[in-house]
């Protein structure tokens, strides 16, 4: 799984973990590193602010969670069925169906490079990884899963109490380890191997077309989508709606504004990455754009004027027709084939 790959530069950190030192069965205690393989033009891997480094009993642990059923109400909704592997953890619908047989209201994220970002959900409200993980499997629209219970069936099932056991220092089952162990494998997902990241690194070479785009993106899009993550994690109205009508302060689609009750954060949104766009509509945190070139025209010419609007995006985004499908091509280069089959089968 996180073989060393020789045509990139990596960087190879050693975690430390496991400080105490004792003689006892070596699979008993949390291996002291785990190799994270970090594409260079990423950056430095940002560690856990909360001490949950990872270890490899840890990310196998919270990947077989991840994966598994259980976790749900009626032992039939995993992570995995809203955030599939193939399509970078998102699952192409536009409200997907948990527990209830309800449709969400918001369109499920992708799940990658997530250690980079300081804030969860589509408007921020969770601060951690660690605390995010108990939204879904409580939700009765999501998994709908009681902890207590669930408690319980991973403490009688065959194998999770020694893979607790192995993955932490102190190792029962309970609901902090396992919120630290599917952290630890979401933390694990990283992506930087697409065509972009290697023409970047100078390993590969773009079409004209596609660093046409490239160039058109840094003009246009790059303000709000940065860098290399293609985010400045920051929240924005991008003029989807004009009016945020609502009857309680809960509802999702008033956006950051749900968090901060901040009237200038009405509609606004966690900036999403770019990365492995092609694969990941449909597009905008209710799913109601359905392909690239329909995102390209509400910038273009769909923008919704509003008190929050992102004062950038006032005259909206004029793009030809020429420059759409350079663009477009460039957004494709940013696809990772090989993080989108690391969980082929699964
Ligand atoms: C029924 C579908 C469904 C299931 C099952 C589900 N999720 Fe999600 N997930 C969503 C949706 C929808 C959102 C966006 C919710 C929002 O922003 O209000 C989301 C958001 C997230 C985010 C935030 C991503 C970001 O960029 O901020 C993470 C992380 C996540 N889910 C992890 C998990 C984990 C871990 C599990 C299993 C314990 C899980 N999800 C189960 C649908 C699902
Ligand atoms: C002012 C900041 C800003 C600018 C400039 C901007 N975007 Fe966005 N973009 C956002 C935000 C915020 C969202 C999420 C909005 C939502 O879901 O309601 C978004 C969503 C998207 C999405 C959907 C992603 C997904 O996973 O659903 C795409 C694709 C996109 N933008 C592409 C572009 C392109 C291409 C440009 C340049 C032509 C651009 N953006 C310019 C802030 C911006």
């Amino acid at each position: 799984m996180f073989q060393f790959r020789k045509n990139i530069t990596l960087f190879l950190l050693a975690l430390l973990v496991f400080t105490g030192c004792n003689t006892k069965d070596k699979l008993a205690e949390p291996s002291d590193e785990f190799r994270v393989e970090v594409p260079t033009n990423l950056g430095p891997f940002p560690e856990s602010e909360r001490g949950n480094f990872l270890t490899k009993e840890g990310v196998e642990l919270g990947e077989k969670l991840f994966f598994d059923p259980l976790l749900s109400k009626d032992n039939n909704i995993s992570c995995a069925t809203c955030h599939k592997p193939e399509l970078a953890f998102s699952d192409g619908l536009k409200g997907s169906i948990g527990a209830s047989g309800k449709t969400l209201e918001r369109h499920t994220p992708t799940i990658m490079n997530l250690a980079w970002h300081d804030g969860f959900f589509w408007d921020g409200g969770a601060n951690t990884l660690e605390s995010q993980a108990f939204g879904p499997i409580t939700h009765e629209d999501e998994m709908g899963q009681d902890l207590g219970q669930l408690m319980e069936e991973l403490k009688a099932d065959s194998l999770y109490p020694q893979l607790f056991e192995n993955a932490f220092e102190e190792g029962g089952i309970n609901s902090k380890n396992l919120s630290w162990a599917l952290s630890q494998f979401q933390r694990s997902l990283i992506t930087g191997n697409s065509p972009y990241d290697k023409y970047i690194r100078g390993e590969g070479n773009l079409s004209s077309l596609e660093k046409q785009g490239l160039q058109i993106y840094q003009e246009n899009c790059s303000s709000c989508h940065v860098g290399d993550q293609f985010s400045d994690f920051g929240y924005h109205n991008n003029g989807l709606d004009e009016k945020f009508d609502y009857t309680s302060e809960e509802e999702p689609k008033l956006g950051r504004y749900r968090i901060t009750f901040d009237s200038l954060d009405l509609g606004a949104y966690k900036t999403p990455t770019l990365r492995n766009i092609a694969v990941t509509a449909p597009y905008m945190h209710d799913g109601r754009f359905a392909t690239l070139e329909e995102v390209l025209n509400h910038y273009n010419h769909g923008i919704k004027d509003s008190p929050s609007l992102a004062p950038k995006l006032k005259d909206g985004i004029q793009l030809t027709a020429d420059e759409k499908t350079a663009l477009i091509a460039f957004l494709k280069s940013l696809t990772d084939e090989e993080f989108l089959s690391r969980y082929e089968g699964k």
